[in-house]
């Protein structure tokens, strides 16, 4: 048996302020974006925002459904909508955020693992990084430089032939 010990760099920020220009400024976008979640079932809303390589900023954020399966999240909303609109584009980074009507959201929110999947697809499709920065309604805010950070050994087009 062989140990193969795998890790990535995780960029801890104090507050939005800390952040690089460009990441700040997407970050504001995704906090925009978590008013307009539609969340009447979990009341926990999200807001994602997606930087484009045409520097086009696309947002998305979580739609329930009374029939919970059939509601998406933030993340995929966006990046689904920002490939809609801009087939074929570089995405850059995404960031994430969320708040909640029921307490105070005081660590980022991570993606959950269907959201890396499909994040993930894009990354491989376009052989270039996406920069995933999380944060919550206050505390510390996260970056990685690729989904594939968050997701590794992931599953992709190449399993299948
Ligand atoms: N949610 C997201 O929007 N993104 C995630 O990565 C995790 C969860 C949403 C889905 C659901 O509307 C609510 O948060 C509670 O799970």
């Amino acid at each position: 048996m062989k140990l193969r010990k795998i890790g990535f760099d995780l960029m801890v920020y104090e507050s939005v302020d800390e952040l690089e220009k460009e990441d700040q400024i997407l970050m504001i976008e995704a906090v925009k974006a978590r008013n307009n979640a539609y969340s009447p079932y979990s009341k926990f809303n999200v807001g994602a925002a997606v930087l484009l390589d045409n520097d086009e900023i696309v947002i998305g954020n979580n739609q329930e459904n009374a029939s919970y399966p059939s509601g998406l999240c933030a993340e995929r909303v966006a990046i689904f909508y920002a490939s809609a609109k801009f087939p074929g584009i570089g995405i850059k980074a995404i960031a994430i955020s969320a708040t909640s009507k029921n307490f105070v959201v005081d660590k980022p929110a991570a993606p959950c693992g269907n959201c890396r999947q499909s994040i993930s697809e894009y990354e491989i499709k376009q052989l270039r990084p996406i920069s995933i920065i999380m944060s919550g309604e206050t505390g510390e805010i996260l970056k990685c430089k690729s989904v594939s950070d968050i997701l590794p050994l992931a599953f992709s087009s190449a399993f299948l032939g």
